[in-house]
């Protein structure tokens, strides 16, 4: 089993990676911390908690920050996730209760208490992670691995020309978690969009699984809608997935090992860079096995109560 935290802001693509991760059995979810971004933090936290019900598995779910280091926040994606995160699809309202812990001592503790065991997953803006190694430098050397959905790397933005979504919207934070010295393999658009979930693979997922695979199938309409209209193409890019499926098939997915940096100001905020460098422990993955991904997610699923 591989221990792991998972930093989100669900929004329909992190429920994707998040019903994954709570159903995968290679993978042990320590906590859930949450963040800003698809929705505000509150809401994040709310719907971390509603998505371990619709699973029937409880972990700790902890709350982030709900403010970027530096810059004005942006506003929340609505528009793409719809107002409560789920595609106006409503949950029940948890009856679990968040720790009283925030995600930053969340996550250095757990690091601190598994040494080289941890990987942390982050599918959100970074603020937390660099909070979390201001807290406590040395979790660099302690966690095992840093996986991130961010960036566009050799292609443009989502959010502007140059900008993503998760890196636009803490631009400081990312270069911190960019630049810290940690093993890191960063999930940008470079790849997350060599995959999309249609119409009828998601109801191949809602015929796995009638409770998460029919809930997903539903949250996903409004934010397949977004693509429609903005991308012209039927389905929806389960983004997050991509860092979560690496953490059990590193096999399926080419990388690029470089230095990464993120521009903080100006008109090119968010826009993040690799210098190729073959010694680096930094790297982006450019490539993945698309059969592959689709036909494991729906296995995974399957396994939901
Ligand atoms: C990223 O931004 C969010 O909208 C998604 O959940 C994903 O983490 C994609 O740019
Ligand atoms: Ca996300």
């Amino acid at each position: 089993m591989q221990k792991i935290i998972l930093d989100t802001d669900p929004g329909i693509d992190d429920a994707i990676a998040i019903c994954y991760a709570l159903n995968h059995p290679q993978l042990e979810v320590l906590a859930l911390t949450t963040i800003y971004g698809n929705v505000a933090t509150e809401l994040a936290t709310q719907n971390a908690l509603r998505l371990c019900e619709l699973n029937k598995h409880t972990v700790p779910v902890a709350t982030g920050a709900s403010l970027p280091l530096k810059i004005k926040p942006n506003p929340v994606a609505d528009f793409v996730h719809g107002a409560n995160g789920f595609g106006q699809i409503e949950l029940p309202a948890p009856s679990l209760e968040p720790t009283s812990f925030s995600a930053a001592e969340m996550i250095v503790d757990t690091i601190n208490k598994y040494p080289e065991e941890v990987t942390l997953v982050a599918v959100g803006p970074l603020t937390n992670l660099a909070i979390a190694l201001e807290l406590d430098p040395e979790i660099a050397q302690k966690v095992k691995e840093v996986v991130v959905m961010g960036g566009a790397f050799h292609r443009n933005g989502n959010v502007s020309e140059h900008a993503e979504a998760n890196i636009w919207n803490d631009p400081h934070a990312a270069q911190q978690v960019f630049t810290a010295d940690w093993p890191l393999v960063v999930h940008g658009l470079d790849v997350t969009y060599q995959i999309s979930f249609s119409a009828d693979y998601l109801e191949k997922i809602a015929a796995k699984s009638h409770n998460v695979g029919g809930f997903l199938r539903e949250a996903a309409k409004f934010y397949s809608e977004f693509y429609k209209s903005q991308h012209n193409f039927d389905g929806c890019c389960p983004h997050d997935q991509l860092a979560l499926t690496y953490l059990c098939h590193p096999e399926w997915y080419s990388l690029e090992s470089g230095s990464l940096d993120v521009v903080t100001e100006g008109e090119a905020i968010g826009k993040t860079t690799i210098q190729s460098n073959e010694n680096s422990n930094k790297s982006i993955a450019t490539k993945v096995n698309r059969e592959a991904l689709l036909k494991e997610y729906t296995e995974v699923v399957s396994r939901a109560a």
